[in-house]
């Protein structure tokens, strides 16, 4: 069995920490404007994601637009091929502020991962448990979070966003915590994180 996702996806999401609105998207059904990939390039130029997500990959040199083009185009092939699912968050005047994926096909085990701008802090363990409700309904049974070990930004994502501390797996990594969810029984798929107690600031969902 694979994944099937609709077509046309448009979530509203809100920031837990400004209230502001944003859109997630299939990267897909974005439009790569020159705008956008400067957008991306310079979050992903920012010091939390560069250090966490693509210094060592890119070995200290900067993120440039390029691969910002290249993100767009590996965005469009995963979803035709129907393997890697990438999403955009963007804010209410269309600019780049999150992006969010699933790794592959793999309904009980695929990946998820994840970087926004410091400029729009608070949206992202918001934007999670959306994806959550996508995935759950596209046929995911199970996803995982891997961090890197010190990473706690991304750890506090997760377990707000429902996921579990797989302590086994974690232990036997010198490189990586391991998080779970299982979208059948307990993930936060499609609640208001509000109604589970933590929210401070009201409701979290849009309607
Ligand atoms: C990890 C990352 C995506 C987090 O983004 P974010 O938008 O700041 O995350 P959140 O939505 O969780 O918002 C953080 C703040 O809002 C609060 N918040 C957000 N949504 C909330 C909710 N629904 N309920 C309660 N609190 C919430 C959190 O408590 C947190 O506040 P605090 O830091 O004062 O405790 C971002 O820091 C990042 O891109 N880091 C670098 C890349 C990276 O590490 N990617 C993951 C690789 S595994």
């Amino acid at each position: 069995m694979k994944p099937h996702f609709q077509k046309k996806i448009s979530i509203p999401v809100r920031n837990h920490l400004t209230r502001d609105n944003y859109v997630l998207k299939r990267i897909d059904e974005v439009e790569p404007t020159e705008d956008r990939r400067k957008q991306i390039t310079s979050i992903c130029n920012e010091g939390k994601v560069y250090s966490w997500l693509f210094r060592d990959i890119f070995e200290n040199k900067p993120y440039t637009e390029d691969k910002a083009k290249e993100f767009f185009e590996i965005g469009a092939k995963g979803w035709s091929e129907n393997r890697m699912f990438i999403f955009l968050l963007l804010s209410s005047t269309g600019e780049v502020a999150a992006a969010i994926d699933i790794k592959s096909s793999d309904l009980d085990n695929a990946e998820i991962g994840y970087w926004a701008s410091e400029s729009h802090r608070g949206c992202m363990t918001n934007t999670t448990t959306e994806l959550l409700g996508l995935a759950r309904d596209a046929g995911y049974r199970k996803l995982l979070g891997r961090t890197k070990k010190g990473n706690k930004d991304s750890a506090n994502v997760l377990l707000r966003a429902g996921f579990q501390f797989d302590a086994a797996d974690s232990k036997n990594s010198e490189e990586h915590d391991f998080y779970r969810v299982d979208l059948q029984k307990n993930g936060n798929a499609n609640k208001t994180l509000e109604s589970m107690g933590t929210s401070s600031a009201g409701p979290d969902r849009v309607s």
